[in-house]
């Protein structure tokens, strides 16, 4: 397995638009897949802490159910200021499996 990645999900179990919340190196993580591509941001909005996982996705911005603030899942970026950001975690595809470089952040 490639150096700082872990894997994350079978890659068939994330179908297109859709959203999985998984965990990885205890960190809770949802995977998004959006034409073909696999992107992984942190589950809780860094507004209020509201869950993403019953988000709505629309293209690549996902809209978080509590507040309505709405995040490109491309780089975090909420889109009315972008300094705030949602975490993102690179992603790849490898035998079938979908590996996410998370690095804990105890510190
Ligand atoms: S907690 Fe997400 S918009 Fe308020």
């Amino acid at each position: 397995m490639s150096a700082g990645f872990t894997s994350a999900l079978n890659v068939d179990d994330l179908e297109e638009n859709s959203i999985k919340q998984v965990t990885v190196l205890g960190m809770s993580i949802l995977l998004i897949k959006h034409k073909g591509e696999v992107f992984a941001v942190a589950s809780r909005c860094p507004h209020m802490g509201c869950s993403l996982a019953t988000g709505k996705l629309e293209e690549y911005i996902l809209t978080c159910p509590c507040h309505g603030w709405k995040f490109d899942i491309r780089n975090g970026e909420y889109q009315t200021q972008k300094s705030i950001k949602l975490a993102t975690y690179e992603t790849k595809i490898e035998n079938g499996q979908i590996l996410v470089k998370a690095l804990a952040d105890f510190w």
